[in-house]
């Protein structure tokens, strides 16, 4: 269950409603993430690959940049995180350095390892570098390398997509109509994730219960489009999603790449960026409490964590007499609560989301609140959700100076 608590005046609701229908249409060839069909075609092939890489490899290296990968990172971190045991799972494919990649092939070398890369242009250098590397890695010590190869990419064009015809790579599709950063349950997101041993049912029916809500305009994805759009018109032209949980770190920067290239396109819009709690009151705390106040915090909660652990605060001083066996949750929640009327001080407001338990179940309707949100929410800054020209730029660039 996923719940939004915010405070807004919802001024002209139905203009808003009525520009969200009218840009539905225009954008119409890129709204594939929300049909159904998109998530499930390719569902057999998925459970079948899946089961293979777990049964045969100790270690998945999944290749991909941005919304390529983001979102299948963001599940798997938040549901298995550090207590993740086997397969060991290792991203790349989304940076350039070489030391980063060199370790990573090390590690390749010491386990039974299979890589997924997904690129849905098929064309991403970052991408293609990672996949090379590590093909030439498998090269010299396995005979069956075509059989380690499983690639994500569009159906028809694209260097990924000619090299997997040629070497018979297992291949899964991206769909046309769906964007990277929309795309996490397609089998963009899905393959990684179930290979990854996370349950993709119950996060695919996270996302269809979460859907339902969106029959009526007046839903949380909307009110929370509203809220930012408001803090927004008001001054405050920075976002922080905040976390209680350290685990929730690579949803946050699905979220950051998600609202980040959607909205980013003038000067007139939201910088989105997250902080981990209480870490980070002991650092960019003292700017939010003292600072401009040019900003909002958004505080994404989990309601009911399973895992619970006792303290005794009476230990540590006698201000806490009596305290001797405190939940470590309240402690953590009772921590949330005073910083919100903390920071409330420095004129800082704080919308709230929270879900039920770190799970797939409620990843899945959480990223569906984000994504649906995303998309009114750059509407209502006037962008277009769905492309990233400022993206190509540097691209252009570097091509010229690689020669
Ligand atoms: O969200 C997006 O569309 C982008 O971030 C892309 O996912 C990213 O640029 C990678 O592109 P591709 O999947 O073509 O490699």
């Amino acid at each position: 269950m996923i719940k939004f608590i915010g405070e807004t005046k919802f001024i002209e609701f139905e203009k808003v409603e009525k520009l969200v229908e009218e840009k539905s249409k225009e954008y119409s060839d890129y709204l594939g993430w929300t049909d159904e069909f998109n998530s499930t075609f390719e569902l057999d092939k998925i459970y079948e690959y899946a089961q293979e890489i777990r049964d045969k490899y100790k270690l998945i290296v999944i290749c991909g940049a941005g919304g390529s990968y983001t979102g299948s990172r963001a599940i798997i971190e938040s549901v298995q995180g550090e207590l993740r045991d086997e397969p060991k799972i290792i991203f790349l494919g989304h940076d350039l350095s070489s030391r980063y990649l060199r370790t990573a092939l090390k590690l390749i070398d010491n386990y039974e390892a299979c890589i997924i890369v997904i690129s849905k242009s098929g064309e991403t250098l970052e991408t293609n570098i990672g996949y090379q590397l590590v093909r030439e890695g498998f090269k010299k010590k396995y005979t069956d390398v075509s059989d380690r190869i499983y690639v994500i990419t569009n159906c028809n064009s694209g260097y990924l997509y000619d090299i997997s015809k040629k070497e018979g790579y297992k291949r899964l599709t991206v769909p046309k109509n769906v964007g990277g950063r929309y795309s996490l349950h397609t089998s963009v997101g899905l393959l990684p994730m179930a290979a990854a041993g996370i349950n993709i049912d119950e996060f695919l029916r996270g996302i269809r219960d979460y859907k339902r809500k969106l029959v009526t305009f007046d839903n949380p994805s909307v009110q929370y489009a509203l809220s930012r759009k408001e803090f927004y018109d008001n001054g405050k032209n920075k976002e922080f999603l905040v976390s209680y949980d350290p685990s929730l770190k690579f949803l946050q920067e699905w979220y950051v790449q998600l609202f980040g290239e959607s909205e980013g396109k003038s000067d007139n819009v939201i910088f989105p960026t997250y902080l981990t709690n209480t870490t980070d009151l002991h650092s960019i705390g003292q700017y939010i409490q003292e600072g401009p106040g040019d900003l909002f915090e958004t505080v994404l909660f989990v309601n009911e964590n399973k895992i619970d652990l006792e303290i005794n605060l009476e230990e540590f001083s006698n201000d806490y007499a009596g305290l001797n066996k405190y939940s470590l949750n309240n402690i953590n929640k009772v921590v949330m609560e005073a910083t919100k009327v903390a920071h409330s001080k420095n004129n800082i407001d704080t919308l709230m989301i929270e879900i039920n338990s770190i799970d797939e179940y409620n990843l899945g309707q959480l990223v569906y609140f984000f994504m649906y949100a995303c998309f009114v929410s750059s509407v209502l800054f006037g962008a277009n959700p769905f492309n990233q020209p400022g993206v190509e730029q540097y691209k252009q660039i570097y091509k010229k100076l690689l020669r």
